[in-house]
């Protein structure tokens, strides 16, 4: 991967592209870094970048020298770092990462005149809510952001994982010794050397930081790995209505997303007989649905609830989310979904999100309205197919963006 930045002030780069983990990788050949001079295709004997802004206003960089330096630079994707960007956020240092070469240009004075950004600026981006002198730090911000991704260029590549944002969730904290300073201790579990709690602590603080914190980061993060139980799709099949392919279907999102596909089948006080549901088990393997740890078939919701609860003794009562179809309506206390996966990570339960075909009143669950710790408001005003809820349930909690 190669970058190309811009400048009308190269020596700012002299020493960043020689110190600590940048210098080394750049030493190393795992990526490069070509510095352009605007300056160098300035116009004049004074070699001119700027000039007054029309109007009133300060000196703005011309277009011509841009446009020479650009061409110099060769092909790629073209970065102007300006307060008026879109913030950058990791999703963006990943799309620089996936480009061959990326190009920054510096803006200084006011910025550059606003015809070059249309013609050849792919994205502006601000590194946040504050004016700086000029491009050449957030130049740096994004060389050391993107370039930390390249493999070899950071220690571990388990460093680079489990960072602030890569799951969408900010960072837990950190300590080192001495174990008190100041009166301050460390927590008492990091000294534990029990890995499991470790992770367990770890997990609880980077969702409260982050829901303190950054809140709005929510949307945008999965709750896999953040979660202290599972995370169930319980989906109601009339054995009349089971159509293996669509099966098929659910267990591989669910696969896809790491979540576990329950079953259940309620026709008949305990679901049909138990040779019945064996064959079907057959028919499910037989159209490749074969991954027995990832979906279970039970008989009736009251031994999905039992089957869970086993399963999830230490980590608490499930919460059991209803996730039907039908129009949003008012009262009855559903929530967005937005909302819920708040609520989720704050009581940090297993949860179980429960599907049904149609409004539960030929399946029986209009019997048992009560049976929810809490219901959602439906996604797309109740109009999506079942499979569609599947996928959005899974992507909007557990997809990362
Ligand atoms: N240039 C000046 N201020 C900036 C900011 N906040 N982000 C990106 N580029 C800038």
């Amino acid at each position: 991967m190669r970058f190309s930045i811009v400048t009308a002030f190269p020596d700012f780069f002299h020493d960043f592209l020689r110190t600590s983990i940048v210098g080394r990788a750049l030493r190393a050949g795992l990526f490069r870094v070509d510095v352009v001079d605007l300056r160098s295709f300035g116009k004049g004997a004074y070699r001119q970048v700027d000039d007054y802004a029309f109007g009133t206003g300060g000196m703005v960089l011309t277009p011509c020298p841009l446009e020479d330096a650009l061409d110099f630079a060769g092909k790629g994707f073209v970065v102007y770092p300006s307060p008026q960007g879109v913030p950058l956020t990791q999703d963006i240092v990943e799309t620089l990462f996936r480009q061959e070469h990326v190009v920054i240009v510096c803006g200084h004075y006011e910025g550059v005149d606003e015809r070059f950004v249309e013609q050849a600026v792919d994205v502006e981006v601000s590194i946040g809510d504050c004016v700086l002198t000029g491009g050449e730090i957030p130049a740096m911000a994004i060389v050391d952001a993107v370039s930390r991704l390249i493999p070899g260029v950071v220690g571990k590549s388990e460093a680079v994982t489990k960072d602030s944002f890569y799951g969408g969730m900010l960072d837990y904290p950190h300590y080192t010794r001495p174990a008190s300073w100041n009166g301050r201790e460390v927590p008492e579990v990091l000294l534990s050397g029990d890995a499991a709690q470790i992770e367990e602590w770890r997990r609880s603080r980077a969702v409260a930081r982050t829901l303190s914190r950054r809140p709005d980061l929510l949307s945008r993060c999965g709750l896999q790995g953040y979660l202290r139980g599972g995370f169930y799709l319980a989906v109601e099949v009339p054995f009349s209505a089971a159509d293996t392919g669509r099966i098929r279907e659910w267990a591989d999102l669910c696969e896809g997303y790491g979540a576990v596909l329950l079953l259940f089948f309620p026709e008949g006080p305990e679901g049909g007989d138990r040779a019945e549901r064996e064959k079907f088990r057959e028919e499910l393997e037989s159209a490749g649905v074969k991954k027995p740890g990832k979906v279970k078939l039970l008989p009736s919701f009251e031994h999905l609830l039992r089957w869970v609860g086993e399963k999830e003794k230490k980590k608490g009562r499930p919460m059991l989310v209803d996730v039907s179809g039908g129009e949003p309506g008012q009262g009855g206390g559903a929530r967005h979904w937005l909302d819920l996966k708040r609520f989720i990570l704050e009581e940090g339960r297993p949860a179980v999100f429960c599907f049904r075909a149609g409004d539960g009143s030929k399946t029986g669950d209009g019997k048992n309205p009560d049976r929810y710790d809490v219901r959602m408001i439906p996604l797309q005003g109740g109009r999506l197919p079942l499979g569609g809820r599947i996928a959005a349930v899974l992507d909007r909690f557990l997809g990362s963006r």
